[in-house]
């Protein structure tokens, strides 16, 4: 049987996103009601960061913990991995030892090699092209804050980045229209948005992206590994920054969501992202129950318990 791995949300079927997403919801009520499920004992979740991060270690070490296993932090800084080792041979040595890898590092071609050479599921935790896990995050959130996603519109707001194109691909998967705002130069994965056509319009004006949107979000102007853009960034998103004038815009009920981590004052402002519609500490949260479902899954060998 071929391996399954999670390195974009098109590697699940919609039925099974949404499978994974009321798993979700059920492994956060029994551990709500400080219920013990703990169904793999002695699975091992190895994790390989090459980039800085404090939700998705967390949510992935607890997850995997609760769930009765064990993680390993893997960095390129302690690893041979780091020294110039090959990944497709430091593929092949882990899957031999551990049940799961989940890598966060900057090429996506990366972890496409790693997951070519993996015997064991591969889960993708951020890369400069996408970042799945995210998104079934912000999916769990919106669902259970607002009962469903389908049809509903939602406004990106910010920089086209990893982010962005995570959510052209949930457009497609969860069949919601997408508007995106973006400064010129800035525009998400030219494939992503051909394979969205239908459900996602590219803006410039912010205001006019948030026009009756159910969901507003945005994200960092300088992902990790653009530090260097910064001072540039700023000028070009400064019109970009997430208002209660934005906020407006949307239905009266919209949601804001961030996937943290967030500066206040640059893409969003303290009023939007610490006021009353923003979920942003449920949408982090969400990371821990959400891919607890997500390692049960593939660890079931791509099934859901009934
Ligand atoms: N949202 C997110 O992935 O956060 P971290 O960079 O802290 O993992
Ligand atoms: N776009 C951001 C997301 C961080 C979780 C980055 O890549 O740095």
């Amino acid at each position: 049987m071929k391996t399954r791995h999670f390195l974009s949300l098109f590697d699940l079927t919609p039925a099974e996103l949404q499978q994974i997403l009321r798993r979700a919801n059920e492994l956060k009520i029994l551990r709500q009601r400080g219920e013990y499920y703990a169904p793999f004992p002695g699975k091992v979740l190895g994790m390989i960061f090459e980039k800085a991060s404090t939700r998705t270690r967390v949510s992935f070490e607890a997850g995997i913990a609760q769930l009765g296993g064990s993680a390993i932090f893997l960095s390129p800084r302690d690893t041979q991995l780091g020294r110039g080792e090959p990944v497709e041979d430091t593929a092949r040595v882990l899957s031999g030892m551990v049940d799961l890898m989940m890598i966060r590092t900057f090429a996506h071609a990366s972890i496409e090699r790693f997951a070519e050479y993996s015997t064991v599921p591969v889960i993708n935790g951020l890369t400069d092209y996408n970042h799945p896990c995210q998104l079934l995050a912000d999916l769990q959130t919106f669902i259970e804050q607002r009962g469903g996603i389908q049809g509903r519109t939602v406004a990106w707001i910010g920089d086209g980045n990893n982010m962005c194109n995570s959510y052209l691909s949930a457009a497609c998967q969860c069949d919601f229209q997408l508007r995106i705002a973006v400064p010129p130069g800035y525009e998400p994965d030219a494939e992503l948005l051909q394979r969205a056509a239908g459900r996602v319009v590219l803006l410039r004006d912010p205001l006019l992206a948030a026009r009756d949107a159910d969901l507003v979000t945005t994200d960092v102007w300088s992902s990790m590994g653009k530090e260097e853009q910064q001072q540039r960034r700023q000028r070009d998103f400064s019109p970009y920054q997430v208002t209660a004038e934005i906020m407006a815009q949307a239905k009266p009920d919209a949601l804001f969501l961030h996937c943290l981590p967030a500066h206040r004052g640059e893409e969003v402002s303290a009023e939007v992202i610490d006021g009353p519609q923003s979920r942003v500490w449920d949408q982090a949260e969400n990371r821990l129950h959400v891919q607890k479902a997500l390692m049960e899954f593939l660890l079931l060998g791509g099934n859901t318990p009934a």
